[in-house]
């Protein structure tokens, strides 16, 4: 089958590798009818996941049809339409029990280097590195899927592949990001990042009750976007952030602040943005938490910050103590997508939102190698990038 297949830094190919097969007897085979580029494949692709293997084929995001299953699985048949999440997770172990899947402790057969870096090793992910299973990714023509009896998720006829592929991350990502703000009647959220899982995050605040989002990010296209959404945005090349938002809350800070950046943060003009350069280019640092210490500086006091954007390793200067000083909230997780999958599709069903309104690019899985370019440059527009094999 063909499959993008990362090569290193910057160098992503359409390859052809071998079928999959199933191997357990809860697994099933998916053909391919969607998949998208998500901004963690970006993290991929500029060379800052470790365990990577030339050849490794990636992609998280990925709905199909059931071509085969195995011989334990009764959940799925041939010729169900499902939306598989990006985490892997066995649905029965002492985390999933308890909705926490992508802390499943059964779903990463490698779990002695992820304990090594961050103690305990967290679930597995499909297309993410030799560090969390190393697993074929679904930016391919098919895609074995693990417990796929527990994950996946039936999809109705009546909604098309682009209103349902990104319950596989990107919008529950951006819900539990708003979820994890408690908001209440009347609240501010700040939101950093108007990526495809800002945006999410943005009309998923609103949806939860939110009052006023403020969204920040510097590309015209995306606070456009965000506008439409109902924020108030701040182009952070362009106005002091903390200044802005302080005068936008009467001085006391938003209620809630969203991190949908993570560890690429772009530079900014501020000195800790230039050390975070220097030491990641230097191997002294593993992380750019500018966006992270913004947003704890930006929250009011007893409020919540809420961490979407991934980071991999040490942060450094975070300012824990603006944190406990004031009694701020810390909420954060790679997103237990299973949890979120029921309620999320009715919200579709019921027109609440329809997830396609980011998607800018639609192409073949040939374009892929070109495509991750676009969107990591975010030229020609490019927010969300959606492919068919
Ligand atoms: N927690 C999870 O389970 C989960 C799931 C999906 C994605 N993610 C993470 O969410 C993050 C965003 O993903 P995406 O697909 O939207 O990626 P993206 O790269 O398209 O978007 C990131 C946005 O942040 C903006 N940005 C950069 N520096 C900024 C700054 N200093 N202030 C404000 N905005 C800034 C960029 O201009 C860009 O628009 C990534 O870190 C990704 O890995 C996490
Ligand atoms: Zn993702
Ligand atoms: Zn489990």
């Amino acid at each position: 089958m063909k499959a993008l297949c990362w090569h290193g830094k910057g160098d992503m190919r359409l390859d052809t590798v071998p079928d999959p097969k199933i191997e357990h007897p809860r697994d099933a085979i998916i053909k391919v009818t969607a998949c998208a580029i998500c901004g963690s494949d970006l993290h991929i692709y500029n060379g800052v996941i470790p365990r990577m293997e030339h050849g490794d084929v990636i992609g998280h995001e990925t709905m199909g049809e059931v071509v085969e299953v195995g011989s334990g699985n009764r959940a799925l048949k041939v010729g169900d339409r499902v939306v598989v999440p990006f985490t892997i997770a066995c649905g029965e172990c002492f985390f999933c029990k308890r909705g926490f899947y992508s802390g499943c402790e059964r779903s990463n057969p490698d779990m002695k280097a992820a304990e090594k870096l961050w103690g305990h090793s967290p679930a597995g992910l499909f297309g993410y590195s030799h560090l969390l299973g190393g697993y074929a990714g679904g930016q391919a023509e098919y895609l074995r899927v693990p417990f796929a009896d527990s994950g996946p998720i039936k999809v109705p006829s009546g909604l098309s592949d682009e209103q349902v592929l990104f319950l596989s991350d990107i919008f529950p990502t951006g819900y539990m990001g708003a979820e994890f703000c408690d908001i209440q009647r009347g609240d501010t959220i700040a939101i950093w990042g108007c990526g495809p899982v800002g945006q999410f995050a943005i009309r998923s605040a609103f949806l939860l009750g939110a009052e006023r989002v403020i969204a920040v990010d510097t590309v015209p296209e995306r606070l456009t976007l965000a506008r439409a959404g109902g924020a108030e945005t701040l182009d952070f090349r362009q106005e002091d952030v903390y200044d802005r938002i302080q005068e936008l809350t009467k001085g006391r800070g938003a209620d809630a602040c969203i991190d949908a950046v993570g560890t690429e943060a772009d530079a900014t003009a501020s000195a800790d943005s230039v050390l975070d350069r220097v030491k990641t280019a230097t191997f002294m640092g593993t992380d750019r938490p500018h966006v992270l210490r913004q947003a704890i500086h930006c929250c009011r006091n007893f409020g919540t910050v809420s961490i979407i954007g991934v980071y991999g390793g040490f942060l450094d200067k975070v300012p824990m103590g603006s944190a406990i000083n004031r009694g701020l909230t810390f909420r954060m997780a790679q997103t237990p997508v299973q949890r979120y999958l029921p309620g999320l599709l009715r919200r579709i069903e019921k027109g609440q939102i329809d997830p396609s309104f980011v998607i800018t690019h639609r192409a073949a899985l040939a374009d892929g190698p070109d495509l991750y370019k676009t969107f990591r440059d975010k030229k020609d527009g490019c927010i969300k990038v959606v492919m068919r094999p």
